[in-house]
């Protein structure tokens, strides 16, 4: 997706550059497999860039905290796999799918020692203060998906509730990542507050964007296996909306199918969504989404920098709430 862009390049080839042992393969095989598939790199960019932005001189410097941020997100997403019981991740088979569960685990666990261990070669005067963030975020997007998991088997979940779940699981880990450039750039504490809740306001909208593509992705081309959220009661935007909207013949239909357990997975997919387009629900999660975004452009319109770098991060930003994957 990113291909061409110059910072996306520089994460790449210091990626690629990493060495993992070959023994146990169980263990190293994972993480070489998952980090091959690569994905979009957004975190790590948005450190590169948020370092660029507020004037860091030597982007190299900054390497080892973005491919922290990458790391911790893959980690995050072998064991995330296995929790949402997903078979596909980036086009491919899940680490739990094409090991098993335990592999998954255990190599996900060295994957986010590894974050640490990139987060230790930053600049020293700057790890504290790093560390500091990565550590805050790093547990916000347990609690976040502790939540997530505990929304599952609940009825009924406000939207708030959703909002702050989002937050927590996927949006502070955009905020951290900009603050973190931010920080190596020996931006002020102000600059690097603003340029956090830009970050989490981008990451609500990019959450809500996901939950969108869960249901409507192009499955040749999104990546994942669609419906996903719908199979496990994922309280998604498009799923509190529904249930909020659903009344009479309609409700009942929503109830049967959330304890639905006989139907096919096609079935319970297909009917769901005849629900969510008889009340226009991927219009109201359009209509989230694009609040949380212009919440963001405003705070980096407000923000006092270089107006060309400014510009590259509304670029992605904008890619970013159109993607298809
Ligand atoms: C997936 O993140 C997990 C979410 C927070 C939605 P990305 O969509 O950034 O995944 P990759 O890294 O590009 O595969
Ligand atoms: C996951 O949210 C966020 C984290 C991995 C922390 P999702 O479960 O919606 O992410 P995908 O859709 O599997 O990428
Ligand atoms: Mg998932
Ligand atoms: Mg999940
Ligand atoms: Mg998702």
């Amino acid at each position: 997706m990113f291909e061409q862009n110059p910072y996306s390049k520089l994460i790449s080839s210091y990626i690629q550059r990493a060495e993992f042992p070959a023994d146990p393969a169980d263990l190293y095989d994972p993480i070489r497999y998952i980090l091959s598939l690569a994905g979009k790199r957004i975190r790590p960019m948005l450190v590169l860039m948020s370092s660029n932005m507020f004037g860091f001189k030597d982007l190299t410097l900054a390497l080892p905290a973005s491919a922290a941020i990458e790391y911790f997100h893959n980690f995050s997403l072998i064991h995330d796999d296995i929790m949402d019981k997903a078979p596909l991740r980036r086009g491919k088979d899940t680490v739990h799918q094409k090991w098993n569960d335990n592999v998954a685990i255990l190599s996900g666990d060295a994957l986010l020692v590894k974050a640490y261990q990139e987060l230790g070669k930053s600049p020293a005067d700057k790890i504290p203060a790093l560390l500091e963030v990565f550590n805050k975020v790093a547990l916000e997007v347990c609690e976040g998906q502790q939540m997530d998991m505990d929304f599952e088997k609940r009825t009924s979940v406000r939207e708030e509730e959703y909002i702050q779940m989002i937050k927590l699981k996927t949006s502070v880990l955009l905020g951290g990542a900009l603050q973190m450039g931010a920080i190596l750039a020996s931006a002020s504490k102000e600059q690097q507050q603003k340029i956090y809740d830009f970050g989490v306001n981008l990451g609500i909208a990019f959450q809500l964007q996901d939950d969108y593509l869960d249901v409507y992705g192009d499955p040749s081309s999104f990546g994942k296996q669609v419906g996903g959220d719908i199979l496990s009661d994922k309280k998604t935007i498009l799923h509190i909306r529904t249930q909020q909207l659903s009344e009479g013949a309609d409700l009942l239909e929503f109830n049967d199918l959330v304890s639905a357990q006989e139907i096919t997975k096609e079935e319970k997919v297909g009917r769901m969504k005849n629900l969510y387009a008889k009340y226009n629900i991927d219009q109201y999660a359009e209509e989230v989404k694009q609040r949380y975004m212009h919440l963001a452009y405003a705070q980096l319109e407000s923000l006092d920098i270089d107006p060309e770098s400014k510009q590259e991060m509304f670029v992605l930003a904008d890619i970013l709430m159109h993607r298809a994957k």
